[in-house]
């Protein structure tokens, strides 16, 4: 987490306007060394002018984050000459569009070249670098709120925002697990007032084999692309974009969301998945197809001397090498899950089982974990047992994992079945079905 910026070292991407631009300099003021890069030379040497003014060193280059030669180059050069990269903005984008039946596949290489492939280039040329120097870094990549919800208006943009959020996410998730010093963010802005319409049309203007809209069509669309200009005119301060990015870093947010109010149509498209994925259900048992008919399973392990009864339509997993488990097994939409795990007993024994279990979570995850309740238990033979609960904050903040975990002891092992739900959905219900399998656990 970088807390504090001064002489540390920011690569921004785009930064010869708009976003970009604004970044560039709110690190400048933070007194950071600033390398900035822009396929516009004229934008890009007017920063570069007002970073100088600012009083802090400055390089910057003109080239295209599509082109991966460059973007190595860029690389190389910013360790040559500074030594470290600390703060790395996969911010440059354009937006270019239409419909999916008329445009070129030349639209779709040059979005997906930029707007992708950019943030792609910048992961794979800095990540390795900023892990193995061992110093406090920051990725941001510029999505949008395109980025987590699609519309036919901005197909091609919203494909490529998607896959920025996708790798974002991914990418936190591994920083977390490897315990690395690169914090990660994805900023996703809704309305900015910045020239990227005016930008793109002129990029657009020097890119050969690109869809040209038929004058018919385009008046059709007319008073969507001005309602959309519009929008961004009247958007937000790219200035206070900034501010929000510097704040985050700060903070180690995930997600940057510039403009709140457009998650409510998170939960629209959240609604159309979920009754989707059930009425498809319930026309697949009307068949007396899949799932919910299925008996318990019984699972004896061969030779650790447990075994649990799990449902029988949820799925038996293999072990992964990150989560390693002697058993897991998960429900269809993967919350909740059983996992059996045998360890060898601590000092404290039983006692400190669920002490150990929170531990162990926490440092395997990489997340927050608390234990909240502990109480003697036994399972249905009689040999003693310990059940807890612990509470587990995840990446995004905003949910929080609830774990019930059951812990009981075969000689100097400790054997912990642990069954996770989130926090939103661990009613009184949830949590007596969790219970009830837990306590099927049973030692030979
Ligand atoms: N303005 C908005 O409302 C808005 C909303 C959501 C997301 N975004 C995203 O924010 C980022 C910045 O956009 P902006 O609004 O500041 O636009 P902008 O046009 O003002 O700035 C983008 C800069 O990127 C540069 N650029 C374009 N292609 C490049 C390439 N191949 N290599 C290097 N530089 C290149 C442009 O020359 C320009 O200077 C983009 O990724 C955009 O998709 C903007």
């Amino acid at each position: 987490m970088i807390k504090d910026f001064k002489g540390k070292v920011a690569i921004v991407t785009g930064a010869g306007s708009g976003i970009g631009r604004s970044l560039a300099l709110a690190f400048a003021h933070e007194e950071m060394k600033i390398v900035i890069v822009d396929v516009n030379q004229e934008s890009l040497m007017k920063v570069h002018r007002e970073i100088e003014k600012i009083g802090v060193e400055v390089m910057s280059k003109v080239m295209d984050v599509s082109n991966r030669e460059q973007m190595s180059q860029l690389a190389n050069e910013t360790y040559e000459r500074f030594g470290k990269a600390n703060v790395l903005c996969n911010n440059a984008g354009i937006g270019t569009g239409g419909l999916l039946s008329e445009v070129h596949l030349e639209n779709w290489d040059w979005i997906i070249g930029v707007n992708l492939y950019g943030v792609i280039h910048g992961i794979s040329f800095f990540l390795k670098r900023m892990i193995e120097s061992g110093e406090e870094c920051h990725i941001v990549n510029t999505a949008s709120i395109a980025g987590l919800l699609s519309s036919g208006e901005n197909a091609l943009y919203s494909v490529t925002k998607f896959g920025v959020v996708a790798l974002s996410e991914a990418l936190h998730q591994q920083q977390q697990f490897q315990q690395t010093r690169v914090g990660v963010s994805v900023l996703c802005p809704g309305f900015i007032r910045t020239d990227i319409v005016e930008n793109s049309q002129k990029l657009a203007g020097t890119k050969e084999g690109l869809y040209e809209v038929p004058e018919e069509i385009a008046k059709i669309w007319e008073p969507a692309m001005e309602n959309f200009v519009r929008r961004i005119k009247e958007g937000m301060d790219p200035d206070i974009v900034a501010r929000m990015v510097i704040n985050s870093i700060k903070e180690d947010r995930l997600y940057i969301i510039t403009n709140p109010e457009f998650i409510q149509f998170l939960d629209v498209r959240k609604r159309s998945i979920n009754h989707d994925a059930l009425s498809l259900r319930a026309t697949m048992q009307s068949q007396g197809v899949g799932s919910g008919k299925k008996r318990p399973q019984i699972y004896t392990h061969p030779n650790l001397g447990f075994s649990v009864t799990y449902p029988g339509d949820w799925v038996v997993q293999n072990p992964t090498p990150v989560m390693s488990f002697d058993f897991m097994a998960i429900s269809e939409t993967g919350y909740p899950n059983i996992i059996v795990r045998v360890v060898d007993a601590s000092p404290g024994g039983l006692q400190e089982s669920i002490k150990d279990a929170s531990r162990f979570i926490s440092n395997t995850l990489g997340m927050e974990t608390r234990v909240i309740s502990e109480i003697q238990a036994s399972l249905k033979d009689g040999t003693p047992a310990i059940e807890g609960e612990i509470e587990v904050q995840l990446p995004d903040k905003a949910n929080q994992m609830i774990i019930l975990i059951l812990t009981t002891q075969k000689e100097e092992k400790i054997i912990r079945i642990t069954l996770s739900s989130l926090r939103f959905t661990y009613d009184k219900a949830v949590k007596k079905k969790l219970r009830d399998i837990a306590y099927t656990l049973s030692l030979k």
